[in-house]
């Protein structure tokens, strides 16, 4: 008596918060700012200070990107008010008050967004890949190129490999949980890829499609060729190294024309203005 059955316990996916469960499975900010920060010091000779995040979704790199220097600026564009209000309660709310003078969070389609002129714009996790037409595609690289400084930089991620055109599914342990990340559908005439990802926990409850896209898979060398046209002058793919003997996918990555027909590979595109 008194005591609450199975039924009332609420199960680890029901109280489980899917943004939260999202960035410590997808996301690597420490690990993609470090790479922002070391390339465009090689490449333009100084440390970036302002910074666009596209697509922010939770702006995660932008938070961790204004705790690196006091003198980082960054803003976060997303068009979703949701995910938004998500990170201000959740990861605006933990930075000091200097931080969060030098962040902005913009409620914005990132094709019609204009912001003062910046360092960097950052697109992850291959969100401009929601863009369909090559039109929509080369419109998003005018405009980021309009927002970039003359020395700026736009750092996209690509991936490559015939695992793209399949579908299939991954899992992986991640603390307190399983990450599922499905390709579920793949249109072969028009290269749509719809994916979802699933959060498995220990008491056997599920979170089924946490979250659904439904990308175009783009090659990289098209990509380059719609940069070049949206004005880029430069645009230099960084591939995933592979140890040479395991062929395991290593967290380095190299400026590079070629990839062999590795099954799934990893990579920035850099463009220069
Ligand atoms: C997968 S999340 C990306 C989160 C994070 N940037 C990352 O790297 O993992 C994609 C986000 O893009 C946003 N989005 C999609 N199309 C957009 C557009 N045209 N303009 C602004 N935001 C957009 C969605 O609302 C969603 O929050």
């Amino acid at each position: 008596m008194g005591a609450e059955t199975k039924q009332d316990t609420p199960t680890m996916a029901e109280t489980a918060d899917k943004h939260l469960l999202y960035q410590a499975s997808v996301q690597n900010p420490d690990f993609e700012l470090d790479f922002i920060d070391t390339t465009f010091k090689q490449i333009r000779g100084r440390k970036p200070a302002s910074m666009r995040e596209d697509f922010a979704g939770t702006a995660i790199s932008s938070c961790q990107w204004v705790k690196r220097r006091k003198g980082n600026t960054a803003v976060a564009v997303d068009f979703d008010p949701s995910v938004l209000d998500w990170s201000q309660k959740h990861n605006i709310a933990k930075l000091t008050e200097d931080q969060k003078q030098r962040i902005d969070l913009i409620e914005d389609d990132v094709l019609k967004v204009t912001t003062d002129k910046v360092d960097v714009v950052q697109a992850y996790n291959f969100s401009y890949w929601f863009f369909q037409e090559r039109a929509t595609m080369l419109a998003y690289f005018k405009r980021t190129r309009e927002a970039l400084k003359d020395d700026g930089l736009l750092f996209l991620d690509v991936f490559g490999g015939s695992e793209c055109y399949q579908t299939q599914k991954e899992k992986r342990k991640v603390d307190g949980f399983k990450y599922i990340w499905e390709q579920a559908e793949f249109n072969a005439i028009t290269n749509e890829l719809t994916c979802h990802i699933h959060f498995h926990f220990p008491d056997k409850s599920k979170m089924k499609k946490a979250f659904t896209y439904t990308w175009r898979v783009w090659g990289a060398r098209e990509l380059r060729e719609i940069l070049a046209e949206a004005g880029y002058s430069k645009s230099v793919v960084y591939r995933q190294k592979f140890d040479a003997k395991t062929d395991e996918a290593l967290d380095e990555y190299v400026a590079t024309d070629q990839a062999e027909d590795y099954a799934c590979w990893l990579g920035y595109i850099i463009a220069h203005p």
